[in-house]
This record gives structure tokens, C-alpha cells and sequence, in this order.
């Protein structure tokens, strides 16, 4: 039987043999996989490993900063921070539909890492974050929208200008033994397992045109939501939380004047395998003290709703 730590040194071997003394590159996302990736070749190979963070305006609030406190601060891994924030905005400016705004995210993503990797000298191998789930996911049939952007930032190949060979420590590994690595590598509790969040982030939570106000505002309420459960301690009791903008105008009071201001909803489900999922029983007191918080604190922001929905029909993300 194989343990995380026998599964760690195996692969650790593994890469010293495939890399000899030459240079890794690996695109850090912050999500489970690519951090236990970043963890693992750290270990193996140290300053050969060259990290690349995209922030792309999308991200959960604070994200870009635990990233670089993780792995810059705390365990000495080179990563490079590019704020595309202002490109990938641009870049969606005026879209609407969700697949077209995947597309934009995901070719957008490739053009910016693969800038960043041109910058960098001497680089012969490329690591991801595959695991095994995506191998057999990118084999099966090519359709799906996890599969489309999967297949930019994982198993569909590199783009023809990067002519690197890939480092994939994970591609034999489930979700479940993946966090156990994460674990015995070191990372925090917190980070290993965190729920998971789509490659698109909040381009597909803020229903139709992408906005930095919008954009600004739904990290605030979303960060207010996963408090408050974690605070409740029912965070570990949804598989996935969040909060969606909604971009239409909603009547508030405020003293004698009626405003017209955005409308947050908040989506918790319990599911194995996201394939169907069941809306999540909060209690009401939860689901009040988040509302309040919501809008009292955010300006902009005057009513939350709470999505009742199930998988099947409705999906778990809201685009
Ligand atoms: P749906 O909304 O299809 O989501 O019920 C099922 C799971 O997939 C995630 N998801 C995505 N992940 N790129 C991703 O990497 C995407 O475009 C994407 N769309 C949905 C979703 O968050 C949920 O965990």
C-alpha cells in the first residue's frame, strides 16, 4: 500500500531523473493541484523551479496575496505575479455569453503565461497540474465547458510556440490522494481543502458583462459568505459556496429615498462528484447574519438571495 510520503518520494525520484539539471516551469493557480505541484518540484528540484501567477481580476479576494505568502514568503519558491487584471477586463469588454467569455479567459490566460515564459531563460520543461480525473476526462468526449478550459490550462497540449516537455507528477493521482500529498508536503490545511473554483473564476459568477465594479463587489460579498461558514463551521459540510453577481437593479429604501442596486446570490450545494448536486440547508440564522453583512457593508449592494436550485436541472455555477 502506498502511503503519501512513499508516493512523494517516488515522485520526487522521478522528477531528478526526468529533469537532470535543467529548468521547470509551472503555472501556479492557487487552486489544490498546481500548489501541490509547485510543493512537490519545489522539493524535488528547488531553484529550478520557476512559478508564473497569473491574477486576472478574477480571482477570490486576498487570493494573489496568500499565494505569494505561501509560496514566495513562507517556502522560498520563485514565483513571477502578473497583474492582468486590466488586460483580461479589456479583453472581455462588451461579452456577454458565457462560452464566448470562457474562450476569452482561457486564450487570454495562455497569451499571458506564455509571454511570461518567454522571459525566462533556459527553460526546457513545462509541470501541470494534471490529475488523473483530467486524463480520462480530456479522453472521454470533447464536450463540456470544464473540459474546454481544462483542456487550455491542462491536458490539450501547449500552445506551438513553447517547445517544453511536460512534468506531470500528479496524472495517476484522485483528487482525494492529491490533498493527502498537499498535506505531508507541507501546505496549509486551508488551501488543500479549499472548495474548488472554476478556471474562468468570477467571469462565469458575474452573469453577463464582466466589470471591475462588478468584479469588486462580488469579492466582497463572496469573502463575507465563506467567513460567515466558516464561522458557522459549515464550510466543510458544503462541497462548494459562493456568491453571484447579478446585474440588474433591485429597489432598496434608505431613509425616505428608494435606490435601485445590485442583487447578490448566494450558492452553497452538497454533491460527490458535481455531476448532480443538492442545494444546501443552511440555517436561517446563517443565511441572515451573511445577508446583513452583505448589505450593510457593501455599497452598492441592496438584497441577497439564496438559490434553491438542484443539479439536475440547474448547474451548479450560474453561467
Ligand atoms: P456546473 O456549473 O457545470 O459545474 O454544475 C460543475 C463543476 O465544474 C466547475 N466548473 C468549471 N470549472 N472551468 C472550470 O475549471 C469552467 O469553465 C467551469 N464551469 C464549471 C464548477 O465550479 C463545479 O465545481
Amino acid at each position: 500500500l502506498w502511503t503519501p510520503a512513499q508516493i512523494i518520494e517516488d515522485q520526487i525520484a522521478r522528477v531528478r531523473e526526468q529533469v537532470g539539471d535543467r529548468h521547470v516551469l509551472l503555472g501556479l493557480s492557487g487552486g489544490v493541484d498546481s500548489s501541490v505541484v509547485a510543493a512537490l518540484l519545489h522539493k524535488a528540484i528547488g531553484d529550478q523551479l520557476a512559478c508564473v501567477f497569473v491574477d486576472n481580476g478574477l480571482l477570490r479576494k486576498a487570493e494573489g496575496e496568500q499565494v505569494m505568502e505561501t509560496f514566495a514568503r513562507h517556502m522560498g519558491v520563485k514565483v513571477i505575479r502578473v497583474n492582468a487584471e486590466p488586460l483580461f477586463l479589456s479583453k472581455l469588454e462588451g461579452e456577454a455569453d458565457p462560452e464566448a467569455k470562457r474562450k476569452i479567459i482561457g486564450n487570454t490566460f495562455i497569451e499571458v503565461f506564455d509571454e511570461e515564459a518567454s522571459k525566462i531563460e533556459g527553460v526546457d520543461f513545462l509541470a501541470q497540474g494534471t490529475i488523473y480525473p483530467d486524463v480520462i476526462e480530456s479522453a472521454a468526449a470533447k464536450t463540456g465547458k470544464a473540459h474546454v478550459i481544462k483542456s487550455h490550462h491542462n491536458v490539450g497540449g501547449l500552445p506551438e510556440t513553447m517547445k517544453l516537455t511536460l512534468v506531470e507528477p500528479l496524472r495517476e493521482l484522485f483528487k482525494d490522494e492529491v490533498r493527502k500529498l498537499g498535506v505531508e508536503l507541507g501546505l496549509p490545511y486551508d488551501m488543500v481543502y479549499r472548495h474548488p473554483f472554476p478556471g474562468p473564476g468570477l467571469g462565469v459568477r458575474i452573469l453577463g458583462e464582466v466589470k471591475k465594479e462588478y468584479a469588486d463587489i462580488l469579492r466582497e460579498a463572496d469573502a463575507i459568505f465563506i467567513e460567515e461558514l466558516h464561522k458557522a463551521d459549515w464550510y466543510h459540510k458544503t462541497s462548494q459556496a459562493f456568491a453571484v453577481f447579478l446585474p440588474v437593479r433591485s429597489v432598496g429604501v434608505v431613509g425616505d429615498a428608494r435606490r435601485y442596486e445590485w442583487v447578490i446570490a448566494l450558492r452553497a450545494v452538497e454533491t460527490i462528484d458535481f455531476m448532480t448536486a443538492r442545494w444546501a440547508h443552511l440555517p436561517y440564522e446563517l443565511l441572515e447574519t451573511v445577508s446583513n453583512r452583505i448589505i450593510n457593508e457593501i455599497t452598492g449592494v441592496s438584497r441577497v438571495t439564496y438559490d434553491v436550485s438542484s443539479k439536475p436541472p440547474a448547474t451548479i455555477e450560474w453561467e
